[in-house]
């Protein structure tokens, strides 16, 4: 444990010392057990010198081990300081097809930044960019048993410190060298039965017992449950666990033989409570619900839907079995990312008080850049979006020739299922220079349409929390969103009486509905611009930040480990 400076109060200080000398009497128990947990808990990698020790010393600069970091030393930080390791299977800058990697990205900054101690493990895929790449130092290697007869793996562990977080890549050929990081079940099964024992038995490896151990969707869920079976005599098993449903539609399943055979879990995590549906099926994240200290999911709306049928995707009983430990945290965006002042990517950045010129500026560079007609009197409505039918496409395909009415401008960035793919881009072909469909996946358009469009559309059929209403408010796009999940949770529908609220919502997954919340919109717009742009105001101010929902995770991760 890090030095830490103590504030003025003597009777802080008093408290403080007695938890660092608590701490570091834990972490001399932690690591003593370590020692001998290693030597007999058979699955694990027996300790051995560790090569990147040596590498670490002859290294002039990095890696720095993260539990040597010092201790930011602000008196105003939170105590006690608390490990966490994060276990995902995605992470921006490295690797992203979702909001799940921009949480990774934003959470552990946000909690480093709340005196914790954070490391995130991650896979090394071959598709992560040479750049970063080569930031990676070699920490370490062992060879971990796997497979139900014995077949043994190689783990390497890549490091890269940055920013008072210390990213920890599981390097492995046989299942990371694909050029994208999901391919098919098939595949995907093994690769993430391999993923979840090998962070831990990487943790093992370098003698980094966290307080908690938060594991993110399906592909971290079996960590819990090696956790509590192969790694239960083991120093980690003093880890408290937390799993984050980012999304209950991927579970992980597969044929229970399959899952025992690359697991070599004991047979009885295979019953009906923990990894067994159906009778025939292993669930990864079901025995992940059922062996985590606690379950979180990304908004408190989405929390209570997934415990009933239509959203629980045959969980939902299990979920609402397990409701005590459940909890719905609510995401941010990270500030310094999604910033509008400082956007490298903008044509014109702004702030609330130019906001409304400096849009126009970028409105302009964006029907330039899009072949649209360069006017900035349209309204332009943009989507930015995974294209699967969780984000309420039907919806959208069903209303766009009414919404082409000669003074709006669509604006569709996205990629996923061929049948949206190919809908919108006939609707590009259909209404040339009026609507545009990017079927691609390109993070500076996304800043450019985020800065450029003044509605945003998020009519999702069910959304955890969904990061692009928030990114949207804070670049003063108006989102116009279904009440569902973290939409209903974050943004406040417009009262025109009061001149309150954040965005247009409609309820009723119904296109007719979504027509009506985008026609009111377009009313505001065209016939009461000021409000409108009080509005844009309101969202710009809003805090969309992490430091709030951080705030409750590491409250959560104090009721864990007081
Ligand atoms: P989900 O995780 O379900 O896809 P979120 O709203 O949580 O939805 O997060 C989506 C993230 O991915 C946002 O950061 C959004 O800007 C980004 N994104 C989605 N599609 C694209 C795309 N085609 N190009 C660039 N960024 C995209
Ligand atoms: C998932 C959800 C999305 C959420 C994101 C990050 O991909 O679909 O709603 O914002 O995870 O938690």
């Amino acid at each position: 444990m890090p030095a830490r400076k103590t504030p003025a109060a003597a009777e802080e200080t008093a408290e403080q010392t007695l938890e660092v000398q608590e701490e570091k009497k834990r972490r001399r128990t932690a690591k003593k057990s370590a020692e001998v947990g290693a030597e007999t808990a058979p699955k694990v990698p027996t300790r051995k010198r560790s090569p990147a020790k040596k590498q670490a010393a002859a290294a002039p600069v990095e890696p720095v081990v993260s539990s040597e970091l010092p201790a930011p030393a602000s008196p105003e930080l939170p105590q006690p300081r608390r490990s966490v390791a994060f276990i995902g299977s995605e992470c921006y800058p490295f690797v992203k097809t979702g909001g799940l990697a921009d949480v990774m990205y934003a959470l552990p900054r946000a909690l480093a930044k709340l005196n914790c101690d954070v490391k995130v493990l991650l896979p090394r895929y071959r598709c992560i960019a040479q750049p970063w790449q080569e930031k990676m130092i070699y920490r370490g290697s062992f060879m971990m048993d796997l497979c139900a007869d014995g077949r043994a793996f190689y783990v390497g562990i890549m490091e890269y410190v940055w920013d008072g977080v210390v990213y920890d890549f599981i390097d492995n050929e046989d299942f990371f060298s694909y050029g994208q990081p999901y391919t098919n079940l098939v595949d995907d099964i093994p690769r993430f039965c391999y993923f979840g024992k090998a962070a831990l038995a990487a943790l093992n490896y370098m003698d980094w017992i966290p307080d908690v151990i938060h594991c993110h969707d399906w592909q971290a869920a079996l960590v819990p449950v090696y956790l509590r079976t192969l790694f239960a005599a083991t120093p980690l098993s003093n880890a408290k666990t937390v799993l984050t449903i980012h999304n209950l539609r991927f579970q992980g399943i597969y044929n229970i033989p399959t899952i025992q055979y690359w697991t070599n879990l004991p047979d009885y995590v295979f019953n009906k409570d923990a990894l067994t549906q159906n009778w025939v099926d292993a669930n990864m994240l079901k025995g992940g619900l059922t062996y985590c200290d606690r379950i979180t999911t990304v908004s408190g709306t989405y929390a209570g839907e997934i415990q009933t049928p239509f959203f629980g995707e045959e969980l939902d009983a299990h979920l609402r079995y397990h409701a005590g430990k459940l909890r719905g945290i609510v995401n941010g965006i990270d500030p310094q990312l999604w910033n509008s002042r400082t956007d490298k990517f903008l044509r014109a950045p702004y702030g609330t008080e130019d906001a409304a010129a400096q849009k126009q500026v970028n409105k302009l560079a964006l029907q330039a850049q899009l072949g649209l007609e360069q006017n900035a009197d349209k309204m332009v409505l943009g989507l930015i979006s995974r294209l699967t039918d969780q984000k309420g496409l039907d919806l959208v395909n069903a209303i766009v020739p009414a919404l082409v009415d000669g003074n709006t401008q669509i604006v569709v960035l996205g990629t996923g299922e061929a049948r949206y793919e190919d809908s919108f881009r006939s609707f590009e072909h259909a209404y040339r220079g009026t609507v545009c469909s990017y079927i691609a996946y390109d993070e500076a358009l996304a800043h450019r349409i985020y800065a450029g469009a003044d509605a945003l559309l998020v009519p999702s059929l069910f959304e955890p929390c969904g990061l692009t209403q928030l990114i949207a408010m804070r670049y003063g796009t108006v989102p116009i969103v279904r009440e569902t999940g973290g939409l209903k949770d974050t943004v406040q529908p417009f009262n025109q009486y009061a001149n309150e609220g954040n965005g247009f919502t409609f309820d009723r997954y119904d296109a007719g509905l979504l027509l009506d919340a985008v026609n009111r919109a377009k009313t505001l717009y065209f016939t009461e611009r000021p409000r409108w742009d009080e509005m844009v105001r309101r969202d710009m101010e809003k805090d969309v930040s992490w430091e709030n929902s951080a705030r409750h995770y590491r409250s959560l991760y104090l009721e864990l480990k007081p």
